[in-house]
């Protein structure tokens, strides 16, 4: 006990170490990267994540079973057919419920799980890991139904609970893979053949290689001595399913069967006492499909396999039955005529026997054996009948006609098979033979333990939340400056020291005792008294976040209204992102960052400060970046101070930036909270392509970069988006998180667009990514209008160059 506890805490510990994260649950936008991130089944027995099989150096998705030495047992890959050959891989569930692997720069789709349309209309699906080592896609509206299950598409292993053959118009078999290091599909399946009645066969590419045999209630017949009690077998057999399923009664014992590349198959066990597995399954001569051709059955004895005919049949070529080439099988011994089906015939029932292919046979559930003779007897062409069900005493009813293929004697256990014979036959009557078969041995109980790893739930660092730490000091101290002071700072508001247009005036650079200032000179017609523009600023100075810009003091003399902010050595956002080669300095991290840093900073505008500011002009130059490129928004009282307190409504005076403004805004002059998320979104779709959404034109389709990124989005290339910059060393999960929450910003419809406290959880990944609606102002240059059949397709979509524009609505 002791040691098995010691074994626990080593575990932990290298999976500690290892760096590796494990979900319980994967959610819409959610990913698995290569290089230690999996998703993990509740009793951490089976584990989803990337691997290489054997000496490969490629990598898979699979999922494994681990057993309690750390060995671990692949049994089940998603890409078989599409490994990839570095790291680069993620497996996401994107907004439809649907699993996504994806790799290299583009993030291109390599596998995905098939959804049926249905699948489409719902959201709020899950991937989970269950403890039987099913990957399933829950829908989030039914929690009994899955989207898809990997039991659904089996690879080479079949486990307790998954099922063979056909359900639900899916026709599930077994696949080897191409050899140890190769999962692909390879020359060996294992299925369950259709045709007459049927069967488990093991084909090698379209023939049938061996043959487990029909089902008889209690095993298929090819292997009797398979029966163990701590299993549930069941052979579901009706008008639209035929399917084989196992189960483990004792849960202490874990078990699969597989497909080996070789061609054989196996049996694996792991029991909870032991660390070991017992592998099981060899094939001998006589599972050889017709290794002894027509009309003969198999035996062995002392290991070497030898044929014998079935009474009333010879060897078709006696010379070579002489010399054991057995495969042309055995003929009649008088031959076919009518007169000897005339002939009086009778049955022999050879006893611990295989059944012959069924594949041509006739079968009838109800009949009783009795029955079966007579319908056997009544048909001249018929060969041989045999009970359908040996339980309780044996029902049903199966018949052969003509040729009897693969048959074989077993020592015991086996099943009763009647051949018709001519009475001649009957008359000497010589007792079967039984010969010794080696049986093979299913050898069951070992040593095994069930793992249990306990890996710590790593979520993704959380973007701080403590902004109400920053919140409101109580007293403020704003410092007025005297406008001597500051013209001379600034050299009389020289052009020299100018640093910017905002929205609301040129800022210029000031230093007044060797400390850098931004001042930023307001219009002198502001439509507001002194001592109410000074009781707003001083209002706005109380605004204090890390991603606010710093209000420093003002000065209010006659007509000058002047703001002094903290000087940001940076400058604004639009200067890196659109520059050729600043851009470059920008990576991925740090627009991570960026976007949300923005995020934080403009949900402490609308909701947790104590004044609700609607920005109302958030474009890239208005996002100051300090030394270390930590985001901050500026001019965010302005649109207060000049507008006054209309949170809501209407306003007559639209003020914006063209490409930024969402449009029941710029036409309808509606704003809220929305109008400033949907501003966020341009700025992250901007950020991410290094493009201006005003600029920006795909000459192919005429769509301005929303309408690019939103069919990117719907044509499953969401990272072609991005920056070459960034795209190939971008962790390709946030990336295309991050696009997702662009999209969902910039959504047409204001109560569609998400509010900004839900935009940081989304980007922390605490929360569920929507599936985004089209953007507002989806295609551009009036070539047609999707967005909104009201916008006049004129004024708005003209390349104006001016960034500020107070312009009357209708
Ligand atoms: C990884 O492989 C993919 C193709 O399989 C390629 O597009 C991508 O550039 C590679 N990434 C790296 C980092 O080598
Ligand atoms: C989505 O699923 C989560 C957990 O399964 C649940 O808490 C949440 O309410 C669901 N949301 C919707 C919109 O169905
Ligand atoms: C076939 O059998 C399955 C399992 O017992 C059952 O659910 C299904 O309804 C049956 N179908 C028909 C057509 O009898
Ligand atoms: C078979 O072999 C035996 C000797 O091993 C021989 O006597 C017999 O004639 C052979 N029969 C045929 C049909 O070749
Ligand atoms: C024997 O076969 C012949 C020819 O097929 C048929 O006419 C006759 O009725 C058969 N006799 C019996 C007893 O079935
Ligand atoms: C014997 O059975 C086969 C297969 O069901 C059928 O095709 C054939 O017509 C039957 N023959 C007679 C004489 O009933
Ligand atoms: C990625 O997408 C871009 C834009 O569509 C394309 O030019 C580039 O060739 C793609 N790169 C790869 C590796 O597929």
């Amino acid at each position: 006990m002791r040691n098995f506890k010691m074994l626990l805490i080593l575990l932990f510990l290298v999976s500690y170490m290892r760096g590796s994260t494990s979900l319980h649950s994967l959610g819409m936008s959610e990913c698995i990267r290569d290089g230690g991130e999996t998703l993990l089944s509740a009793d951490a027995s089976f584990e989803l994540g990337f691997f290489s099989p054997g000496t490969s150096t490629n990598r898979y998705l699979g999922v494994w079973y681990t057993d309690v030495s750390g060995k671990q047992t692949v049994v089940w890959v998603a890409n078989r057919e599409t490994p990839l050959h570095n790291k680069s891989g993620i497996l996401m569930l994107n907004e439809m419920g649907i699993l996504q692997l994806r790799t290299g720069a583009n993030a291109t789709i390599l596998w995905s799980s098939k959804v049926s349309d249905e699948a489409f209309k719902l959201s709020n699906s899950t991937a989970e890991l269950f403890d039987s080592g099913n990957l399933v896609v829950k829908s989030g509206q039914d929690e009994g139904s899955f989207l898809w299950q990997s039991f659904d598409y089996p690879c080479d292993t079949l486990m307790p609970g998954m099922k063979l053959g056909l359900k639900s118009g899916i026709d599930r078999y077994l696949s080897s893979w191409k050899s140890t290091d190769d999962p692909a599909v390879g020359e060996y399946s294992i299925k369950i053949d259709r045709k007459g009645y049927p069967q488990l066969v093991q084909m090698k590419g379209s023939f049938i290689n061996a043959r487990e045999g029909s089902w008889n209630g209690i095993y298929f017949t090819g292997y009797p001595n398979l029966q163990q009690s701590i299993f549930k077998r069941e052979f579901v057999f009706n008008d639209t399913e035929v399917y084989y399923e196992f189960d483990i009664l004792d849960r202490s014992i874990f078990k699969i069967f597989r497909a080996t590349p070789s061609g054989g198959w196996e049996n694996m066990v792991w029991t909870s006492q032991t660390a070991e597995t017992t592998t099981s399954g060899g094939q001998d001569a006589c599972d050889s499909y017709a290794f002894c051709g027509s009309n003969s059955v198999c035996n062995i004895g002392d290991n070497v396999a030898s044929c014998e005919c079935l009474k009333g049949y010879v060897p078709k070529f006696p010379q070579q039955w002489n010399v054991s080439y057995w495969s042309n099988g055995c003929v009649r011994k008088t031959r076919k005529t009518s007169s000897a089906c005339n002939n009086t015939q009778g049955f022999l029932r050879y006893k611990d026997m295989k059944l012959p292919d069924t594949s041509s046979s006739w079968f009838n559930k109800a009949m009783n054996l009795e029955e079966c003779q007579k319908s056997c007897l009544k048909n001249c062409s018929c060969t041989a009948y045999a009970n359908l069900d040996i339980r309780n005493g044996g029902t049903g009813c199966l018949l052969w006609f003509d040729h009897l293929i693969d048959i074989r004697q077993f020592s015991q256990e086996g099943q009763d098979l009647y051949i018709k014979v001519p009475s001649s036959e009957l008359a000497n009557d010589h007792g079967n033979k039984k010969i010794k078969t080696v049986a093979i041995a299913v050898g069951v109980i070992i040593f095994g333990l069930i793992c249990w790893v306990i890996i710590m739930l790593i979520k993704y660092p959380g973007f701080a939340r403590n902004i109400r730490k920053n919140k409101q000091r109580q007293d403020v101290d704003l410092p007025i400056f005297d406008f001597s002071v500051l013209a001379k700072a600034t050299d009389n508001f020289s052009s020299n020291k100018k640093l910017g247009e905002g929205g609301f005036g040129p800022v210029y650079k000031a230093t007044i005792n060797g400390q850098e200032l931004a001042v930023k000179r307001l219009p002198k017609k502001s439509g507001q008294g002194s001592e109410e523009f000074k009781n707003e600023v001083v209002l706005i100075a109380k605004l204090q976040h890390r991603n606010l810009v710093k209000l420093l003091g003002c000065c209010i003399q006659g007509e000058e209204k002047i703001l002094v902010y903290e000087y940001m050595p940076n400058k604004s956002l639009d200067h890196f992102v659109f520059d050729e080669t600043r851009r470059k300095t920008v990576d991925w991290l740090k627009r991570f960052n960026i976007i949300g840093g923005i995020a934080r900073g403009l949900l402490y505008l609308h909701q947790d400060s104590r004044l609700k500011i609607i920005h109302r002009d958030l474009k890239t130059s208005n996002i100051l970046l300090d030394a270390n490129l930590n985001p901050k928004i500026s001019d965010f009282g302005l649109a207060r101070t000049f507008f006054g307190d209309q949170v809501e409504a209407n306003t007559n005076r639209v003020a914006g930036t063209y490409g930024y403004m969402p449009p029941e805004y710029a036409v309808h002059g509606q704003f809220s909270e929305k109008s400033d998320v949907f501003s966020y979104g341009v700025i992250v779709l901007e950020l991410l392509s290094a493009k201006r959404n005003r600029e920006f034109s795909d000459s192919e389709n005429y769509l301005n970069l929303l309408g690019h990124a939103w069919r990117l989005w719907t044509e499953d290339r969401p990272l072609e988006l991005l920056d070459e910059v960034i795209r190939e060393n971008c962790n390709h999960c946030e990336a295309i998180r991050c696009i997702q929450v662009g999209l969902l910003c910039v959504q047409q419809r204001p109560e569609d667009r998400p509010s900004m406290s839900l935009v940081v959880l989304m980007l922390n990944g605490e929360k569920m990514l929507p599936k985004p609606n089209f953007p507002g102002f989806y295609i551009d240059r009036g070539v047609q209008l999707q967005a909104d059949s009201s916008l006049p397709n004129n004024t708005f979509f003209s390349a104006n160059q001016i960034s500020i524009t107070i312009l009357e609505a209708r």
